[in-house]
This record gives C-alpha cells, structure tokens and sequence, in this order.
C-alpha cells in the first residue's frame, strides 16, 4: 500500500529502470509505449522520473522541455497503486523540477476517451485549450486528443 507520508522517494528515471517501466507500461494500457519509445525517452535524457516503494517503481512520470513549456507525455502508477496518491506526488515532483528548469507551463495530450485521467488532470488544475482529431491510434481505429495546460 502506498500512503504519501511512507517511505518513498522520486528520483530521475535512467536506463536501469526500463525493463520495470516497461512492464508497468504493459499493465497500464491496453495500448502501451513499446520498450524502444521508453528507451529513445532516456536516451534522449528527457528528465523523466520515478517514484519508488521499498526499492520498486510504482509510478513515473516522463517529460521533456520545449522552450518555457514542459510536455508531459506519459504519466503512469501501477495498476495495483492506482487511487493511492502516487501520480499526485509525481505530477508536483514534476511542476518543481520544471519550474526550476525555467519552465512557465506544462502542456499534454490525453485520449478523449481516457476519463480516469482527465479527472486527474482537471483535478490538477489544468485546463482544455484544444482538441487534436483523430490523433490517437485505437484497436480499430483513431480518436482525438484532448490539449491541456496549466501554468507553473
Ligand atoms: C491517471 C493515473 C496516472 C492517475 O494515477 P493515480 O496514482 O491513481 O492518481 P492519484 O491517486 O494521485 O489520484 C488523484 C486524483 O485523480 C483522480 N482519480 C484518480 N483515479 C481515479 C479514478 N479511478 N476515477 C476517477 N478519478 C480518479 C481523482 O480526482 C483523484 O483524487 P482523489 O483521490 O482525491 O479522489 C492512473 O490512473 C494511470 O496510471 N492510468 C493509466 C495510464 C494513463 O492513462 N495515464 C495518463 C496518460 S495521458
């Protein structure tokens, strides 16, 4: 069980973490990163980040600066720790490294369909400014993207 004032701790996500992140990337979503995406995210030394219980990742968050924006592109607990608190902790983690960064805003996309996620994001406080059609694959199709941003 994860409980915010336990013994975790967040940390930069490196190589060493890809076969975990992978593997919790594979239970998250029906549609999930391939290892190669998360590998090219690190090698492109995005300062991506994990939050880890007793030596395990249960969350990480990966996302890279453009300009004064950061871009938040996956952002994931493990299914066992959903509803817990751990991508809250995460997402502020992110919000400091950024603002330290120099980092003015954080924009994502997230699928249209994903609810779970929008509540989250609006909970976060971020707000909608634009909708991307059809910019996400599905099982047997696409669907749009919703834009998001809130200010650092
Ligand atoms: C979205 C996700 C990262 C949230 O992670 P989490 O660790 O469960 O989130 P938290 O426990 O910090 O939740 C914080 C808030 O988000 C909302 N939320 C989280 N899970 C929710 C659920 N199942 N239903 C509705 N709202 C939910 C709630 O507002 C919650 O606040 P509350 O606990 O006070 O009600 C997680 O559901 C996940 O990994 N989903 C699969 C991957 C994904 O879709 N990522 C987003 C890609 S854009």
């Amino acid at each position: 069980m994860f409980y915010p004032d336990n013994d975790y701790h967040v940390r930069q996500l490196t190589d060493a973490d890809l076969e975990q992140v992978c593997a919790i990337e594979n239970r998250a979503y029906k549609l999930p990163w391939s290892e190669k995406i998360h590998a090219q995210c690190i090698e492109s030394g995005y300062p991506s980040l994990v939050l880890e219980q007793g030596g395990e990742i249960i969350g990480y968050a990966i996302f890279n600066y453009l300009y004064d924006e950061c871009h938040l592109m996956n952002i994931v607990t493990d299914p066992g720790f959903q509803g817990l608190g751990v991508a809250s902790v995460l997402i502020s983690a992110m919000y400091e490294k950024a603002k330290e960064a120099g980092m003015i805003k954080v924009i994502l996309e997230v699928r249209a369909s994903n609810r779970v996620a929008i509540d989250f994001y609006h909970k976060q406080e971020f707000v909608e400014i634009g909708l991307r059609k059809e910019y996400y694959k599905t099982a047997d199709g696409r669907e749009d993207a919703l834009v998001m941003e809130r200010l650092l």
